[in-house]
């Protein structure tokens, strides 16, 4: 282990400073009597203790992160004018925070769930943020259903306890999360490490270039380590017997100097393409299949550099889908668009006021300059500056040019309008061609995995309607699921 021991000069001392004379026993009123208010460094050493956690995420709380660098490798300015994607051989520095969804902080990494791939660039034009996960796609696809869907996840409010009963009911009552849930129970469901896995921007975001051209972009981040997984039966050896193991898998590669890397390709559909495109492109339960969208190369991402401090520069990173840089932007995804409130909502509340002003949050390679001031731990960064704009001290203006180009052809009256559906979507459609790609081996892994948790619901409605969503699929995935259910619940 490389530790970077933090060498100081002198006595231990008070958080002021002072000398400490003794920090093996309070101070008493005589041998044997009670302890004395006066000593202060007894009450600041347990009130500060006390105020040592801050709230963990309410999702995706346990994670570890790294430095690392972007490369650019093509020449993408046909398609975005974000400056840190200007040149092939630019680079830019990054942070990338991998984690796991449901799991409490202290819970262990190798657990069938997804996992996150939370990336920052730091660019000369502010940080952007890809806020991604290692799947394509996800389990809903309006943001109104997100907190319904993870109190699923996570303890029921009597029993204490993640339960069966609720995740199935949810899912099996929430048709479009079958192609999530399909790739989920298959074998890239737990990864055997954070390097062994792929990561996807999932979402599509707007880019758009210098003449103001707009394209809608899908980021693909393929793991040069080659994919490995876990076994069901292996992932809960290892749970138990390592539950730090992909956060050490991480930081001892990284020591190791074996810096893991990742080949960057963009799916690209030109904005015209969008209303008739087979499926509705902004919906998050889908992908594009490569044979209408391929891949293209665009770039080498490589972790190189382990955080000096968990707490700093991990637990306190925050990462938000609306931190964009001009020529990158949302789509109307009505699932991206709820995220682009939730994350600033929750590091305010989490990290506090001046959450982007600690280091790992901060811009890098550019400042920020803002008239938002003071609160919690405001630090004095901008001295005795002008607050305000316009101003005719100097202060820093207005550029007049968006971010992102609107959105044309948008019509009709506001309402609770459900996802507009192309011509091929419906909920199970991709899910079945998910599971008719699979080898057999893969498919019986699949069904062995998926009749194993559903066989632990209580009520056979729920374990039904469950299965009637992979029979939509595939007819021949829901028969061998429902045979295998069967067997399990005898
Ligand atoms: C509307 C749906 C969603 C909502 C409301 C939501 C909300 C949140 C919130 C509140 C956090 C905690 C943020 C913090 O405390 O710093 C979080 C973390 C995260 N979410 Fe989401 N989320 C949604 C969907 C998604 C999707 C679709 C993805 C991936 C494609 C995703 C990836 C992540 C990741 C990677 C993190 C951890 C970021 C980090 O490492 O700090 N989320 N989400």
């Amino acid at each position: 282990m490389t530790q970077e021991a933090h060498v100081t000069q002198g006595p231990l001392t008070t958080e002021a400073g002072a000398p400490v004379a003794d920090n093996q026993n309070s101070e008493t009123a005589g041998v044997g009597g009670p302890v004395l208010v006066q000593d202060q460094l007894l009450l600041e050493k347990l009130a500060h203790f006390n105020r040592e956690r801050i709230p963990e995420r309410v999702v995706h709380a346990r994670g570890a992160g790294a430095y690392g660098t972007f490369t650019v490798t093509a020449d993408v300015t046909p398609y975005t004018r974000a400056a840190f994607l200007s040149e092939a051989g630019k680079q830019t520095e990054v942070f990338l925070r991998f984690s796991t969804v449901a799991g409490n902080l202290g819970a262990a990494d190798a657990v069938r769930d997804p996992r996150g791939f939370a990336l920052k660039f730091y660019t000369e034009e502010g940080n952007y943020d890809l806020v991604g996960n290692n799947t394509p796609v996800f389990f809903i696809r309006d943001a109104i259903k997100f907190p319904d869907f993870i109190h699923t996840q996570k303890r029921d409010p009597y029993t204490g306890s993640t339960e069966p009963d609720n995740v199935w009911d949810f899912w099996s009552l929430s048709p479009e999360s079958t192609h999530q849930v399909t790739w989920l129970f298959g074998d890239r469901g737990i990864p055997a490490s954070y390097r062994h896995m792929d990561g996807f921007g999932s979402h599509t975001y707007q880019w758009n270039n210098a003449a103001g051209e707009v394209f809608w972009v899908k980021y693909h981040f393929k793991t040069d380590q080659g994919i490995k997984n876990l076994t069901a039966e292996e992932a809960d050896v290892l749970a138990g017997q390592d539950p730090d193991s992909h956060q050490r898998d991480l930081r001892e590669a990284i020591e190791r100097g074996e810096f893991p890397s990742w080949t960057v390709g963009v799916q690209i559909m030109p904005a015209a393409d969008a209303a008739a495109y087979r499926f509705n492109p902004f919906d998050l339960t889908k992908v594009w299949p490569h044979a209408d969208y391929p891949v293209i190369e665009i770039g080498k991402l490589e972790l190189n550099r382990n955080p000096r401090n968990i707490f700093a520069e991990v637990e306190q990173s925050i990462f938000s889908p609306a931190h964009f840089v001009p020529g990158i932007g949302p789509s109307p995804d009505k699932m991206l668009q709820g995220r682009l409130f939730a994350y600033g909502d929750a590091h305010r509340y989490r990290v506090g006021i001046n959450a982007d002003h600690l280091p790992v949050n901060r811009p890098h390679a550019t400042e920020a300059r803002t008239n938002s001031r003071d609160g919690f731990l405001y630090d004095g960064r901008h001295g005795g500056a002008k607050n305000y704009e316009p101003n005719s001290f100097g202060g820093p203006q207005q550029t007049g040019r968006p971010l992102w180009q609107p959105v044309d052809g948008l019509t009709g009256g506001t309402g609770n309008h459900p996802t507009p559906l192309h011509a091929e979507d419906n909920d199970f459609v991709q899910a079945g061609n998910l599971y008719r790609l699979m080898t057999e081996a893969e498919k019986e892994r699949l069904i062995a995995n998926l009749a194993g948790a559903i066989s632990q619901v209580s009520r056979a409605d729920i374990a039904d309607r469950a299965i009637g969503n992979f029979a939509n699929a595939d007819a021949d995935f829901g028969k061998r699921l429902e045979a295998a259910v069967r067997e399990l619940r005898g």
